[in-house]
């Protein structure tokens, strides 16, 4: 079958410290930080960011959850590795880089052909920087990262699952993707025709616990892949429904984008989300993007209370924006869609936690 999945659109995780995992990530990974809101679902305010590539790309877009408040179980049933793309021939300056930095890290490895090294994230996270040739995605730069080894986007996502079956019948006849191969434990699926972040790996752990599904520290939550539009959207809650995976969301209004999701077969908590006009842009200029907080029109009204429970954070002075280093991007138009109902979440903050 065709797919209607264009890639991934974001991975969200949950570490957990605030400045901890600004640091890691736009310090010792590179990456740009694009958005810093606020965790839209429960009455605690939990910061989310967004961090990204030069141009904010969907495909790029790592969001976190910085949730101290409470440690997750990883296991089986979960994300247990999100991957990144680097160039061909770079491997050896990030395990010189991670060495500089002090952070645990495998050094180099090889899967189905491609260098890539796994890196432990404070909270725990495994990340793999993956050599990936041909992709073109602009990445964001920092003093100690030049533009020939930076991180350009997804390459994908590695699966922990008990068993393989039900998942793999889930990403090929539910998400479009097709089996490309097995090698050891991993078996790899890719989005026909998909652009650099189009590859799946189910990792085959059937000894493994079951990992947590709550929010919690040390953890991944869940992934998105994008569709173009809120039409599309409908469809695949249709087609997942159609499969007999009927514990679909309502279509969500999650300001910058739309999103729905599924509870896949194999435990992973998976979304797909349609562009909404503007996008990212929508509450900043490109040059200025993750510089402040910033709240859906509908949480303004509890600004002061949701400041007064986050810790501040800043990102380094090295890895901030500077004039001339972003380019206007147009803001992305959706194409006319059905009038659709969209469901808003608007969390009551209490005062005190
Ligand atoms: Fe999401």
């Amino acid at each position: 079958m065709d797919t209607r999945l264009k890639g991934i659109h974001h991975i969200t995780l949950c570490p957990s410290g605030a400045q901890e995992d600004v640091d890691f990530f736009t310090v010792v990974l590179g990456l740009r930080l694009v958005k810093q809101t606020v965790l839209m679902d429960g009455s605690i305010p939990i910061y989310h960011f967004y961090y990204g590539n030069a141009d904010a790309d969907p495909g790029s877009i790592l969001t976190c959850f910085p949730y101290s408040r409470r440690k997750g179980r990883p296991g089986t049933g979960q994300i247990g590795i999100t991957c990144f793309s680097v160039p061909v021939g770079s491997a050896p300056f990030w395990a010189d880089h991670f060495d500089r930095h002090r952070v645990c890290h495998t050094g180099i490895q090889e899967r189905f052909g491609a260098r890539s090294i796994r890196v432990t994230h404070p909270a725990g996270l495994e990340l793999d920087v993956v050599e990936n040739p041909g992709d073109s995605r602009r990445p964001w730069t920092t003093p100690e990262i030049p533009a020939e080894v930076a991180i350009r986007g997804f390459f994908g996502a590695v699966m922990s699952m008990r068993d393989i079956e039900e998942q793999e019948t889930f990403l090929v006849h539910a998400l479009g993707f097709r089996k490309v191969g097995v090698e050891g434990a991993y078996h790899r699926f890719e989005i026909p025709n998909g652009g650099p972040d189009r590859t799946i790996e189910l990792l085959h752990e059937p000894n493994r616990p079951q990992g947590s599904w709550t929010f919690g520290a040390g953890t991944a939550h869940h992934i998105a892949f994008h569709v173009d539009t809120d039409d599309a959207l409908v469809e695949q809650k249709a087609l997942y429904e159609e499969l007999g995976y009927t514990d679909t969301s309502e279509v969500k209004d999650r300001f910058y984008f739309h999103s729905m999701y599924v509870r896949s077969p194999g435990g992973v908590l998976v979304e797909c989300t349609a562009n909404v006009p503007g996008g990212f842009y929508v509450d900043e200029r490109p040059e200025e993007l993750g510089t402040h907080l910033n709240l859906p029109p509908w949480y303004e009204d509890q600004r002061d209370i949701i400041l007064g429970q986050l810790e501040p954070v800043t990102v380094p002075e090295a890895n901030r924006p500077k004039p001339g280093a972003t380019r206007p991007k147009p803001a992305a138009v959706a194409p006319p869609t059905a009038e659709i109902a969209l469901s808003r979440t608007k969390a009551e903050f209490s005062k005190a936690h």
